[in-house]
């Protein structure tokens, strides 16, 4: 399959807006070796065909597309190479860019679960706006691990244990459905995709063993990046990543994979110093094995 990353930062994008951490008002200066990213989300092609799957709609969506010209394969006055979407969760970084896709002359085919469905049509109403528009024909994503299939790719879900947006009135009480991770096949390839994992439970660890890729939540590189910096209250771990360093880290359990699997991180939060590129812990990064994301990436697997 052919994998293009379109978006490899967390929610904000890096730089964001309204931050001047090291890493944003370095990026923004010139003074830190890092390239800025667009929101979290990515597009995969099998093999043969120019239609794919769009995995999360992030924000910056119209700039992704209008980056990538795999994505507008022109062959007709109106077309798009995106032949369905899939979200992971209802976050507003996977799930606000369905409205940029509402020029649709038909309706948009959307798989998400029904929890993420509910607070998409509750807390954060998109798909009752959309309707107004062209409408989302919406299949819901099994949770008992049935394959599904979209654009010659066979789909496998499967709950994590994370946390849904805060506008859901499960914030903290998840259910399973709020985030998944995907198994994604095409008959020669196995790819496990999760930017939003909180806890590596038996399960999620057998899907990440069992692939040749594995794309998964590189959110943040500390538990308390966020407190540490005064930016918020919460640990990574209370919003549902896990991070990458310390016992029990992304890092450590990365290490226990197959030594053929190749591993990436994506959704990195602006904060985290592996965007620099020339700092220790991209070093450590790269001695353990680990890519990181940037936007624009493709891989054919
Ligand atoms: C998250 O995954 O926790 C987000 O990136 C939050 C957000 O979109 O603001
Ligand atoms: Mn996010
Ligand atoms: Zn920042």
């Amino acid at each position: 399959m052919r994998i293009t990353v379109l978006g490899s930062a967390a929610g904000g994008g890096f730089p964001q807006w309204n931050c001047n951490c090291r890493n944003c008002a370095g990026v923004r200066s010139g003074t830190v070796r890092a390239k800025p990213r667009t929101q979290s989300s990515i597009f995969i092609r099998p093999d043969e065909g120019e239609d794919g799957v769009l995995f999360n709609a992030s924000p910056d969506i119209l700039e992704q597309i209008r980056a990538r010209p795999e994505l507008q394969p022109a062959r007709s006055i109106r077309d798009t190479a995106i032949a369905g979407v899939v979200l992971m969760d209802g976050q507003v970084d996977h799930a606000t860019g369905l409205f940029m896709l509402r020029e649709r002359g038909t309706p948009l085919p959307l798989w998400c679960t029904d929890p993420v469905a509910e607070d998409l049509s509750t807390g954060n109403p998109i798909l009752r706006v959309l309707a107004h528009y062209c409408g989302v024909q919406r299949q819901a994503i099994p949770l008992d691990g049935t394959r599904f299939e979209i654009a010659g790719l066979s789909l496998q879900a499967l709950p994590l244990s994370s946390k849904p947006a805060p506008y859901s009135p499960r914030r903290e009480a998840p259910i399973p459905g709020d985030n998944i991770g995907l198994l994604i096949r095409d008959g020669r390839s196995t790819v496990f995709y999760a930017p939003g994992l909180g806890e590596i439970t038996p399960p999620v660890f057998d899907a990440m063993a069992g692939a040749d890729l594995v794309l998964v939540d590189g959110t943040f590189w500390t538990d308390d990046e966020m407190p540490r910096l005064g930016l918020s209250a919460k640990t990574a771990r209370d919003i549902g990543h896990l991070p990458q360093s310390g016992p029990g880290g992304m890092i450590e359990w990365m290490g226990r994979l197959p030594a053929r699997t190749r591993r990436l991180l994506i959704h990195i939060n602006n904060t985290n110093p592996i965007l620099d590129e020339d700092s220790a812990e991209r070093a450590t990064l790269a001695r353990a094995g680990i890519e990181v994301c940037e936007d624009g990436l493709r891989i054919n697997t």
